[in-house]
């Protein structure tokens, strides 16, 4: 008990500066925070890393991961292609987003080439710098007005409606265990289509931004 205070005392410092732990859960994902996404049928985190596809694409490579630490699961929430999301505003339910992998600077994105496992359509990480293409685009799909954090949502890729998911089928060699994430028109992978943010840093709105 007394180590879970103490954990939520320190984690509200750091990350809310102020805020209280109750309202931990109701906080919203904004534009510029750093997260992880946890997949809730499969239980990993959407993951990429410099290693290439060796079919399809031959684009960048995006899989599940087991591990909670791993430094390549980190995404950051931009704007999209064609609107600016400034930092620190709250993401709005049915919004476009784009996902940039921290470690590498590409963009989760996606199109109409056959994924390697489960052959439905191939998800990569595509672009330098965090610029790609227009098929970066993802719309966030929540119930309410806002994407919290700890809220399963869905991700619909604005050029194709297909949902970012994990097929639950797993990679050999070289990135053995690793699970295929794939995007998917049809309900086959139910709650494999459901991520929510969990660890990473998330922008407060910047104080100057209401008037006072
Ligand atoms: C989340 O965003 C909405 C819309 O901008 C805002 O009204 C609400 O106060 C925000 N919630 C928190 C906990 O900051």
């Amino acid at each position: 008990m007394y180590l879970s205070v103490t954990q939520c005392i320190l984690g509200c410092t750091l990350l809310f500066y102020g805020a209280r732990c109750a309202q931990l859960e109701e906080e919203n994902v904004t534009g510029g925070s750093v997260v992880k996404l946890y997949n809730k049928g499969q239980r990993v985190r959407l993951h990429s890393h410099d290693i290439k596809y060796g079919s399809g694409s031959g684009q960048q490579s995006v899989t599940g991961m087991n591990s909670e630490t791993d430094a390549n699961s980190y995404w950051q929430v931009r704007s999209p292609s064609d609107t600016h999301i400034p930092r620190g505003e709250a993401i709005k339910c049915g919004q476009a987003v784009r996902l940039t992998h921290i470690q590498t600077s590409c963009n989760l994105h996606s199109h109409h080439v056959s994924s390697p496992l489960s052959h439905e359509q191939e998800v990569s990480c595509y672009g330098e710098e965090g610029e790609g293409d227009h098929l970066d685009d993802w719309i966030v799909i929540c119930s309410g007005k806002t994407w919290k954090r700890d809220q399963y949502v869905r991700f619909k890729h604005r050029e194709t409606s297909a949902y970012l998911a994990c097929s639950g089928q797993s990679y050999g060699r070289p990135i053995h265990g690793q699970k295929e994430i794939m995007s998917s028109t049809s309900d086959s992978s139910g709650q494999g289509k459901y991520w929510k943010s969990v660890e990473g840093v998330y922008i407060k709105p910047s104080e100057n931004m209401g008037t006072k």
